[in-house]
């Protein structure tokens, strides 16, 4: 008998809890299908940037070699206005990856005036940095090994 109450209880606990997940999602979602709709933005979008990476990349383990292509385009056309640990003209960039996805960070390298004018994280770094980022003149390949080193120097 005890241990049928136990088992109902457990039971109950495990439903409980699924539910109180399901409905967090539900409202998170619906909370992002809104502030989606009111930026004029589509959900991949809001998740993923704006401009021309407009679906998810294959993105597999961290590839040095790309990393130091991307180290050395960083030299050259970024670090005028970005460190890795301070902020500077523009944030600090070492741990971009936890706070953005690949597709975002690409997007806000290859397009990053209508990210600022468009995306809402955009718009908030814009109003703190009171700075606009411009276009490097970066191709896609670039890009993508800008964002490999990005990934190996927030791996550390
Ligand atoms: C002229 C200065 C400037 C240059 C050059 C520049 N940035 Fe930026 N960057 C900024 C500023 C300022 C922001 C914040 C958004 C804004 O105000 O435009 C930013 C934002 C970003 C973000 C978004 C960070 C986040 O938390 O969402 C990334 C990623 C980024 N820059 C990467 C780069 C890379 C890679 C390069 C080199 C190709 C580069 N930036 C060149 C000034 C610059």
């Amino acid at each position: 008998m005890h241990k049928y109450i136990i088992y109902i209880v457990f039971t109950l606990i495990a439903l409980t809890s699924c539910n109180n997940n399901d409905s967090e999602t539900n409202s998170n979602s619906s909370a992002n299908e809104k502030l989606a709709e009111k930026f004029g933005l589509t959900l991949f979008e809001l998740e993923n940037g704006v401009g021309p990476i407009k679906s998810k990349l294959q993105i597999g383990e961290i590839n040095n070699s790309l990393a130091e292509q991307g180290r050395k385009l960083f030299d050259e056309k970024c670090a005028q206005c970005h460190k890795l640990d301070e902020r500077y003209t523009g944030p600090a960039l070492r741990g971009v990856t936890e706070r953005r996805t690949p597709e975002y960070i690409m997007n806000m390298i290859l397009n990053p005036e209508e990210m600022t004018k468009r995306h809402p994280e955009a718009k908030k770094l814009l109003a703190i940095h009171a700075n606009q980022m411009t276009f490097q003149n970066v191709t896609q390949e670039n890009a993508r090994a800008l964002l490999e080193f990005l990934r190996m120097e927030s791996s550390h």
